[in-house]
């Protein structure tokens, strides 16, 4: 009986969070800093012809000011004529987009460089541009990076012959991440050693491109990230400011700190691309799906690829005979996009799920029993069987707790006194995925452990987890547990992102802890009178100090009496987690079912989702109290992209109109109301031994094609582009 996996615990860096000692990375107190402000593009395609930066200099406490004249080198030498890429920023007078990094003011205080920066005067020659996604979809070709699998038996002879087929396309805005802590770094060095302190989701990817931007080698620099305030995918790649901060502060000789604006994080890191997706299913009249042919299109920048896999899950959802589905992009003069919360599946899951809505339609079927017609019950792209696969007691228990039995069929037939209601669902899908990670763990003699990898923590509860595992394997108490992430003086972990992080560097904590075991045991067997001499590693446990038999607990040593017997002060091991072969027999996923009410007031279009049941099957819940956090968090963020997320860009200028809080919209309370998530639990021994697939994400994905389905049930209006405002239900 597990002692702390899967038990609700309370963060144990909550307190640190809410005293203020959590040091996020603005925070380092350096001595002797120098703080750096950016200047912007203010076009969106061109050539910077001359840079004045005299009053900027001229101005008080001003250091230096850097442009493309004067920076340090970074990165290699673009070939001629091509961009340099995204993340070594000054290094020519090309401008790719408005918003666009074309100086670093340095100063003696954040102010001056502030002010400074508004000094420099940019002359411009500038080109036709084009950030309309709609003008260049023409243009899209193929992703080269991503195979998209070809088609998958006839599926276009298949959707001439179905004798029921709906055809719809499907519009997504693009998004920006917006957390709350903005990308900041603080760089310094020590001769050629540098140590910067950075906001970022992986702190060995930015290790590397610093040792490719600066030519250093990556054993000289330490990237050191503690705590991260929200990311959501806004620091998985290296963002440009590191290499512009490490920079300076080599050019200076002096520490350099740089923190963005809000407005800077509309132009400072990527985005969810502008998506579009034309979509045709066919079937027969019982609902069984005969052909699916899924194209997707998406924007990326004109100097790098992007592809946000928008239509990867939509091969392995139904089983379908007949399916295409690509993916195609095209190039825009705006910054290169990025992963966002549930890259790819929330977008693609969202034209499916509606589609799939509006084939129910079509059948006069109930849309949850479309989902169980066509219900894969193996991987309908491989074949393989799948590890586990609770989907359909997702449905039943979501359907159940919902209600759905009750809901009426017809659109408009559901109401609150004046207010229109409607009831809508759709499944949701993500990858069970795990990654080659390390951790170390000490175990010293007097009953505590200390725990480090270079994860990250960017708010699902990874410091709490790792010490949840540390502490069940070691048979320590949570508080004897001291578990640290963010340096690149720790073991190796992948980034934290693809909701992989407690599979893949849960999996080395688990790996380090046992392997302690293993050793305690054999410290103990070098005393012939031990009672665990004919036991093996796999049949002894830790606890409370004693090593014993799991078969019979009282055959025991006291650990500390064996670690004096023979003079161990401590024992460190150091375990390489990777993902078992065993995985590729088989297809693993992780999915959900979701089923929302909406209240439209007729006369506004406003919209309110009054209740979401979300119940989500992803193997294993190690801590539920900050795994339901997770998902609500995933409903919030479903909500905000349904209804109000949208960045919006003037095309005359090639700028972001709304970049701050107040005309970007995300929820806030007054938008959320009851939400309610559930775990349907699998016992899956195939993933990882940990038995966890990997949440967060999965939260998120088929909550915006519920309310979109829900807000056709009331309304009897299918808005097929998102955000659904007031004035597309008027
Ligand atoms: Mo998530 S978009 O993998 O940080």
């Amino acid at each position: 009986m597990a002692r702390y996996l899967g038990k609700e615990t309370t963060r144990v860096d909550g307190l640190a969070k809410v005293t203020g000692k959590a040091k996020y990375t603005a925070e380092f107190q350096i001595p002797n800093v120098a703080y750096g402000f950016i200047a912007l593009s203010t076009v969106a395609k061109g050539r910077i012809t001359a840079i004045d930066t005299r009053a900027a200099e001229q101005a008080g406490g001003v250091i230096r000011v850097f442009t493309h004249l004067n920076a340090g080198k970074l990165g290699p030498a673009p070939a001629a004529g091509a961009a340099p890429a995204w993340s070594w920023p000054l290094q020519s007078d090309r401008v790719f987009f408005n918003g666009q990094p074309i100086a670093l003011v340095v100063a003696e205080s954040y102010e001056q460089a502030r002010y400074a920066a508004r000094l420099v005067k940019a002359t411009y020659e500038t080109e036709p541009h084009n950030t309309d996604f709609s003008a260049v979809l023409a243009r899209a070709q193929p992703d080269p990076a991503t195979a998209q699998g070809a088609p998958r038996g006839n599926p276009v002879a298949a959707m001439q012959a179905a004798a029921v087929k709906i055809e719809a396309e499907y519009r997504i805005p693009i998004h920006h991440h917006n957390p709350i802590e903005p990308h900041a770094a603080i760089a310094f060095w020590q001769g050629d050693q540098l140590t910067i302190f950075d906001k970022t989701q992986e702190v060995f990817g930015v290790q590397k491109h610093l040792a490719e931007s600066l030519g250093v080698p990556a054993e000289n620099i330490r990237v050191v990230s503690p705590f991260v305030g929200g990311a959501f995918g806004a620091s998985l790649k290296p963002n440009y400011y590191p290499s512009l901060t490490a920079m300076a502060a080599r050019e200076l000789k002096r520490p350099v700190k740089v923190v963005y604006t809000r407005t800077q994080m509309f132009t400072g890191h990527g985005y969810r691309p502008y998506t579009i997706q034309k979509i045709a299913l066919g079937a027969d009249r019982s609902g069984k799906l005969s052909s699916m042919i899924h194209e997707a299109f998406h924007n990326t920048s004109s100097f790098e690829a992007f592809s946000d896999s928008t239509t990867g899950f939509t091969r392995q959802v139904y089983a379908c005979p007949h399916l295409h589905a690509p993916l195609k992009v095209a190039a825009t003069d705006l910054a290169t996009p990025t992963w966002m919360r549930a890259p790819g599946a929330v977008s693609g899951m969202f034209a499916l799920e509606c589609a799939m809505d509006e084939l129910s339609y079509a059948l006069k079927i109930d849309p949850m029993e479309l989902r169980l017609v066509n219900y894969a019950e193996t991987d309908p792209e491989s074949g393989k069987p799948f590890s586990s696969k609770a989907l359909r007691e997702c449905y039943r228990l979501g359907a159940e707790k919902f209600g759905w039995k009750n809901r009426k069929a017809e659109p408009r037939s559901m109401r609150d006194g004046r207010l229109l209601v409607g009831w809508g669902m759709a499944s949701s899908v993500w990858g069970a995925f795990q990654q080659p990670a390390s951790a170390r763990v000490t175990f010293r003699a007097d009953g505590t452990a200390g725990v480090t990898s270079a994860t990250s923590d960017i708010g699902p509860g990874t410091y709490t987890v790792m010490t949840m595992i540390a502490a069940e394997f070691l048979g320590l108490r949570l508080d004897q547990v001291h578990f640290e992430l963010g340096d690149t003086r720790q073991p190796k972990a992948p980034a934290q992102g693809g909701s992989w992080t407690t599979s893949s560097v849960g999996s080395a904590v688990r790996g380090a802890a046992l392997t302690i075991v293993a050793k305690l045991l054999d410290l103990a067997n070098r005393d012939a009178a031990s009672p665990l001499k004919d036991a093996n590693a796999a049949e002894v446990e830790m606890l409370d100090g004693l090593l014993r038999r799991k078969s019979d607990p009282s055959r025991a040593v006291v650990i500390a009496d064996v670690m004096r017997r023979t003079g161990t002060h401590e024992i460190t091991e150091t375990y390489d987690s990777t993902p078992s072969p065993e995985r590729a027999k088989y297809a693993s996923l992780a999915h959900g079912a979701q089923f929302v009410e909406v209240k439209v007031d007729p006369d506004l279009g406003t919209v309110k989702v009054t209740r979401v049941i979300e119940v989500t099957a992803c193997g294993k819940i190690l801590n539920p109290l900050a795994s339901h956090s997770q998902e609500i968090g995933g409903v919030v963020w479903g909500i905000g992209m349904a209804l109000e997320e949208a960045t919006e860009i003037d095309h005359r200028y090639g700028r972001i109109m709304n970049a701050n809080l107040q005309h970007y919209h995300v929820p806030v309370n007054a938008d959320i109301h009851a939400i309610e998530t559930i775990f349907v639990e699998e016992d899956d021994t195939i993933v990882n031994p940990l038995g966890v697939k990997g949440m967060g994400e999965l939260g998120m994905v088929g909550i915006p094609a519920a309310i979109a389905n829900a807000i056709f049930h009331a309304t009897g209006k299918r808005v097929r582009d998102l955000p659904i405002t007031p004035e597309k239900l008027m």
